[in-house]
């Protein structure tokens, strides 16, 4: 089943250019039609005024950075929240808010018992955005649609995150349409963003042996320091998790505008600092930042792509991804935090597939 693949977490990395291209169809297929998610799907988009996105794990990462999208592409209010913390807190009820859950297994007990919570309190609207058909998540909501990702061994979560981002991306652009916030001309270029996607995914998972080359010198720090900003902090906070669960090795999150608010005292020479970097609006901010992590001491690991001015220098290691890829640039930066926690595991000799004290699907609290 493996194939040429050493693990199965290293095979569904592999697949994610299918995986992706497969999921795309659904909104290539027909231009972005609300129908994708269900029958009652255009009534309910125009109904809406606000969305809640209820997950766990990294497709709680894959909700914070759908979010962005929603917001600046659908203009539509978007709040994310921890199923796990939502369940038991007072809740505002309101039955123009569209309740979203994303989970790739369908059957986490928090994010459905949020789901139940949520209807329960005078939510009438669902959607689930699941891999797993039929499961728990997606019978028990009004809407439901699903990744193409194909089964997901490795407990690590890859293949099943960039296609939950895909459907994200494809929602905000079908509600967009539907409340008349994309043009048709912005349509063709969505359209064409998508359809470019599994190309640069593909020149992404080129860059492996960089990424194998960077592993060596994380395998033996005790800690590491993922920064982003913007649509890019989702991401971070992912690669940071992959860290976590597959080399043991402690691994954090920040905004990089946070930095100097206290994480800044953890910088020295022995901890190497992630910085998502690609070329966008913040990307002057990002590198402020960053000199605030050189002037310590601390070792730069830069992903960004084609169009910015990095070079590596004593201490700033720089990959590039290989093109400017827009508005998707999260899923194509994704699949370096992919690979890196993956060739740290390897070097470390850690259980890639299945590390310890995890379960791929988390049915008890
Ligand atoms: C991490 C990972 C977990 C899951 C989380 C939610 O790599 O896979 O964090 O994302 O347990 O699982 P689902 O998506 O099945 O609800």
């Amino acid at each position: 089943e493996l194939g040429l693949h050493s693990h199965f977490m290293q095979k569904e990395i592999y697949e994610q250019p299918k995986a992706i291209a497969d999921t795309a169809e659904i909104f290539l297929d027909g231009g972005f039609i609300a129908e994708n998610f269900g029958d009652d799907a255009p009534a309910i988009f125009k109904t809406i005024n606000s969305i809640k996105i209820l997950a766990c794990g990294t497709s709680y990462y894959a909700a914070l950075t759908g979010k962005y999208w929603l917001e600046s592409i659908a203009k539509i209010r978007c709040d994310v929240e921890i199923a796990s913390e939502y369940r038991y807190r007072d809740v505002i009820a309101d039955d123009k808010e569209l309740v979203i859950t994303i989970s790739q297994s369908g059957e986490t007990l928090d994010t459905m018992e949020a789901l139940k919570y949520a209807v329960a309190q005078g939510h009438t609207h669902s959607l689930s955005i699941c891999n797993v058909m039929e499961s728990a998540l997606p019978r028990s909501s009004s809407l439901a649609i699903y990744t193409r990702a194909g089964a997901e061994i490795g407990v690590a979560s890859t293949k099943a995150f960039t296609t939950q981002l895909v459907i994200l991306f494809g929602l905000a652009v079908t509600l967009g349409r539907v409340r008349g916030h994309v043009s048709e001309a912005d349509l063709e270029r969505y359209a064409d963003d998508l359809r470019q996607l599994p190309g640069s995914i593909q020149h992404a998972l080129n860059l492996e042996p960089q990424l194998g080359v960077w592993a060596q010198k994380f395998a033996a720090k005790p800690s590491a320091l993922f920064l982003g900003r913007g649509i890019h902090y989702p991401i971070a906070l992912e690669g940071a998790l992959k860290l976590k669960e597959l080399t043991y090795i402690h691994a954090e999150a920040y905004p990089a505008g946070e930095l100097k608010h206290g994480p800044l005292a953890l910088v020295d020479e022995n901890m190497p600092v992630v910085v998502i970097a690609p070329n966008d609006s913040l990307l002057d901010k990002v590198k402020a930042n960053m000199q605030e992590v050189g002037a310590r001491g601390g070792e730069l690991f830069v992903l960004t792509d084609l169009d910015s001015d990095f070079t590596d220098t004593e201490g700033v290691h720089v990959i590039r991804t290989p093109r400017h890829i827009g508005v998707l640039s999260p899923i194509v930066h994704t699949i370096a935090v992919q690979l890196l926690s993956y060739h740290v595991a390897l070097v470390r000799g850690t259980d890639v597939d299945k590390p310890r004290n995890l379960a791929k699907s988390v049915t008890v609290e």
